[in-house]
């Protein structure tokens, strides 16, 4: 059944319901409208359902989330990928597809140092760009995309994994050639061009005790020349194996004690063996050499592990939901395990099952487990 009519028969009166209702009956309750009252509950769009947008009765995002982020087509080699040329293409039809699925969108990302062109912090001769020629390209940035979604984007992670593991700022092109307030000074480009957009500053592994500490002192640092930072987006790449949910629950707390909003903005949960003791984390760089050891679930996801990773997610949500008044969204990185990241990261080609939704887009038992949760 279309989407539209779904979303339309639910703001309907009941009594006009009881006319629709074997219609309404067979249209099952999605999970971004179980949690409704509590947060938003989001996923990850991949370019290629913006490159080529599948019809939207068909498509499981449209069907169960109310918050879309661009897993790629907004971070700066896709969406500026030269000096003087932007490409919004599949940016403008993010948009397009969350008006249509009623969804709100989370723009990601604006400064980062990974998926960006070496040619931003250079020269046209190639040479590193100077402070002031590097913070000028960066408001050009800022005004230009933000402002061209003026109103229309919900939040922006205006930063992205800025700190190392001991919570301290990484030496990332940024920082080097701006020195450490780069943030600030995105912060305010981003702010003067939405004032009404949320701002975030995102990040992984905040489960860890020194990271979460150098997040919060970010934001207060932040808070303290004036900028406005909204929430902390904790991206929540987890797995079977870490964090453990007092972790979590540890930073969690912290953040809310210091007066600050959360976002859980890219949970997935892996299920498969980690490439060493010490993994954790999201480096996009990080990769390990394949090897049928760490690739056991080919043909299926054994119901051990399966429920494992569903309990695994009633923790979370149950964690989510308890402190559902400083939690704003939970987006999932991906709809449908087929389209997870986590296939090809940090090991290439292997079979992950880390969200709620199966390769053929059925619900898990990940889904019934969170479904109980909030009921
Ligand atoms: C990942 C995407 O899922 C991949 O498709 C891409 O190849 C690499 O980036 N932290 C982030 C996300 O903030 O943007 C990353 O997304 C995952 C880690």
């Amino acid at each position: 059944m279309n989407i539209r009519i779904i979303k339309v028969l639910s703001l309907l009166p009941s009594s006009l319901l009881l006319a629709t209702s074997s219609f309404a009956a067979t249209a099952p309750t999605s999970i971004a409208k179980l949690y409704e009252e509590s947060f938003l509950v989001g996923t990850a769009i991949k370019s290629g359902d913006l490159k080529n947008p599948p019809a939207l009765s068909s498509s499981l995002s449209c069907r169960e989330f109310n918050a879309f982020t661009a897993e790629n087509a907004m971070k700066w080699e896709h969406i500026h990928p030269k000096p003087d040329a932007y490409d919004f293409s599949m940016s403008d039809q993010l948009i397009k597809m969350a008006e249509q699925c009623d969804a709100k969108v989370i723009g990601h990302t604006l400064v980062w140092h990974q998926q960006t062109p070496a040619w931003v912090f250079q020269d046209s001769q190639g040479n590193t760009l100077g402070r002031d020629a590097l913070l000028a390209r960066l408001k050009g940035h800022i005004e230009t995309v933000v402002g061209r979604y003026k109103g229309k984007v919900y939040g922006w992670d205006v930063v992205n994994e800025a700190l190392d593991e001991e919570g301290n700022l990484r030496d990332s092109p940024w920082r080097k050639i701006i020195g450490d307030d780069y943030l600030i000074h995105a912060f305010r480009y981003a702010k003067a061009a939405d004032p009404t957009a949320q701002l975030y500053y995102n990040d992984f592994n905040l489960y860890k005790k020194e990271k979460v500490a150098g997040a919060i002192k970010l934001v207060e640092q932040l808070r303290n020349v004036g900028e406005r930072v909204d929430a902390i987006g904790m991206q929540g790449h987890y797995s079977l194996f870490y964090p453990s949910l007092s972790e979590i629950e540890q930073s969690m707390q912290a953040i809310i004690d210091a007066g600050i909003d959360i976002a859980i903005t890219e949970l997935d949960v892996s299920v498969l063996p980690l490439p060493d003791d010490a993994f954790s984390g999201a480096e996009i760089t990080q990769s390990f050499a394949a090897h049928p050891v760490y690739d056991p679930y080919t043909t299926g996801l054994p119901e051990q592990q399966q429920r494992q990773l569903a309990e695994t997610y009633q923790g979370l949500f149950g964690l989510f939901l308890k402190y559902a008044g400083n939690v704003n969204r939970v987006t999932f990185w991906g709809s449908s395990d087929a389209d997870s990241w986590r296939n090809n990261w940090p090991i290439r080609g292997r079979t992950d099952y880390p969200l709620i939704f199966d390769r053929a887009g059925q619900p898990k038992l990940a889904h019934q487990y969170i479904t109980q949760a909030i009921n």
